[in-house]
Parts: C-alpha cells; sequence; structure tokens
C-alpha cells in the first residue's frame, strides 16, 4: 500500500484554545518499505498515526492511500478499507478480554467476512506462524506480554 500526504493538517480545539497537533505534514511511503515515526512524546505521532489510519479526520490537507484521495471516500469504504487493507498494532493491544486467543484473531476475520470453518483455520494458522499453537485457548491476562503482542498482530 503506498501513503502519501499533502499538507495534512490536524487542530484540536479545546474551548476557546487550540493544539495544532499535525502542521502541513507532506509525507510519502511506498510499498512493502518500513517507516518509523520519531519524536518527542506530545509531538503528533499518534494524531498522524489515526488520520493515515482512516480514523480521524484532518482539519485540513489531504491523505492519498494507492492514490486514491481518501477525502471522497463514505464512511463505509473508509471502514472497508481499515478493515480489509490496513493492519493496527496498538499500544495496548486492544485484545478483547473475555475472548481467548484463538477467538481473538478470528474476530477480524470474522468481520471480514470469511465462513466460520475458514475463520478457525486461518487463526490457528497465524497464530502457529507466530509459536503460539499451544496458547490458542488462553485469555489475553492469561498471556505474557510478547505473546499478547503477537496475538495483536494476527488478529489485527
Ligand atoms: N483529543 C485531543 N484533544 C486535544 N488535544 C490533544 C488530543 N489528543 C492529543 N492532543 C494534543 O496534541 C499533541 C500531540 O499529541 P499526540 O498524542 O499525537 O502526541 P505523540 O507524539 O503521540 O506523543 P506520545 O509520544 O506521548 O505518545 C499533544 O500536545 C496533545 O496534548
Ligand atoms: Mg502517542
Amino acid at each position: 500500500m503506498k501513503i502519501k500526504t499533502m499538507d495534512l493538517t490536524r487542530i484540536y480545539r479545546i474551548g476557546p484554545s487550540k493544539i495544532t497537533a499535525v502542521n502541513k505534514v507532506n509525507l510519502e511511503v511506498s510499498k512493502a518499505t518500513f517507516t518509523a515515526i520519531v519524536g518527542p512524546s506530545g509531538s503528533g505521532k499518534s494524531t498522524l498515526l489515526n488520520l493515515i489510519g482512516l480514523n480521524d479526520q484532518p482539519t485540513s490537507g489531504k491523505i492519498f492511500i494507492d492514490n486514491t484521495d481518501t477525502s471522497l471516500l463514505s464512511g463505509r469504504e473508509l471502514r472497508k478499507t481499515r478493515l480489509f487493507r490496513m493492519g493496527f498494532v496498538f499500544q495496548s493491544f486492544n485484545l478483547l478480554p473475555t475472548l481467548n486467543a484463538l477467538e481473538n484473531v478470528e474476530l477480524p476475520l470474522a468481520l471480514a467476512g470469511k465462513p466460520s470453518k475458514e475463520q478457525r483455520e486461518e487463526a490457528s494458522r497465524l497464530l502457529e506462524n507466530v509459536g503460539l499453537g499451544n496458547r490458542l485457548y488462553h485469555r489475553p491476562k492469561e498471556l505474557s506480554i510478547g505473546e499478547m503482542q503477537r496475538v495483536a498482530i494476527e488478529g489485527r
């Protein structure tokens, strides 16, 4: 996936005050590359990633995903792009505590419309790939931090 931003800006308004968290960012990330966004706490990294992840709307500027201007997409199209084309690993993992590892990985596959038998097969294969074949039925609190992170990567 290719990502491009043009003068991307996000201003938060709290009452009368304004915080410019992202200020005219022009970024280009080509397909199949790794990019790290580095900067001090409060410099706008999470705000930028929320915008690129189509989780927030810019105050001004644009985001292109594979040359599509995302400001032209409907809410439904944005959600589909997120579900089918993007993966997120959050700092706090966002695993559902009442679901075991297998079910946490199955959930996004279910949302993407996979038949339930295939969900189970794919989820267990993905977990086996990251060395968690023997932890399928553990809930998040029964896993180590690194194991939780691996479930989150596979579960997206
Ligand atoms: N919802 C919000 N409303 C108002 N201000 C916000 C909001 N979210 C973040 N900010 C402010 O915007 C700025 C950028 O925040 P952001 O979370 O993007 O920083 P960050 O680079 O991810 O920091 P950290 O490394 O601490 O995670 C900060 O000054 C923060 O206080
Ligand atoms: Mg942050």
